[in-house]
């Protein structure tokens, strides 16, 4: 079920960035909020290693990888928000598809990242999204993802409160999920997992093994 405010933030860029504002206060602003994937990898990765955005929306978490000098692909199923990346990013590299089955090349990146998509897929999708990140990293390749993680006692009610105004019922299915044991069981190492934001939030890193068949 979705309240009608999330097709109405979607059309209205400024109440999709209002929202965006309030909900990463608890992370500290929202240059944080969109560096946070950045901030993780950037010491793992070769300077200038190609990375993707993988559901880039208009770039804004692309913004700080290509800051830090990355050469960064976004790919996203909306052309409208394609649109929007192409003017703010200009030197992303853009492609418009389907995350679950990417148009792009087997190992063909260092580094994805999924920054506050995830939660937009069914279980059984999300399975899809996370094997195709597989098959477009690298051997010892590296994916970051930030996305929502069950609040703590503080948090909880506004995050609830936030899935129901402006998430799907996918937001509330991934809240129920382990994602370290996801990705650990579809062939991911060195799973670890961070929580941010009075652990309304998540940051995950996890490494495609040497050998690891897509
Ligand atoms: C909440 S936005 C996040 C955008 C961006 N990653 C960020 O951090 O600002 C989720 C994005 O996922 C995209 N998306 C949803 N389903 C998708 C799919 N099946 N394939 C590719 N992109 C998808 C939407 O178009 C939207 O841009």
């Amino acid at each position: 079920m979705t309240s009608f405010l999330r097709p109405l933030a979607y059309r209205h860029r400024w109440i999709y960035d209002t929202v965006t504002a309030v909900s990463a206060l608890s992370v500290g602003g929202v240059s944080r909020l969109r560096g946070l994937g950045v901030e993780a990898l950037q010491n793992q990765l070769e300077a200038g290693a190609a990375v993707l955005d993988l559901c880039c929306g208009s770039g804004e978490a692309a913004a700080p990888w290509l800051a830090a000098g990355f050469s960064v692909t976004g790919l996203d199923i909306a052309p409208r928000a394609l649109d929007l990346a192409a003017i703010r990013q200009p030197q992303m590299h853009l492609v418009e598809g389907l995350a679950e089955d990417p148009p792009l090349a087997d190992e063909r990146f260092a580094a994805v990242q999924i920054s506050v998509a995830l939660h937009e897929f069914p279980r059984k999708e999300r399975v899809q999204v996370l094997t195709s990140c597989l098959r477009l990293l690298q051997p010892d390749g590296w994916l970051v993802l930030v996305d929502l993680h069950p609040a703590g006692p503080w948090l909880k009610l506004p995050q609830q409160l936030f899935c129901a105004l402006f998430e799907t019922d996918t937001a509330t299915a991934m809240l129920e999920d382990d994602l370290v044991f996801q990705l650990n069981e579809l062939g991911f190492c060195s799973v670890k997992q961070e929580l941010l934001a009075g652990q309304a939030l998540q940051r995950i890193t996890a490494r495609k093994p040497p050998s690891a068949q897509p």
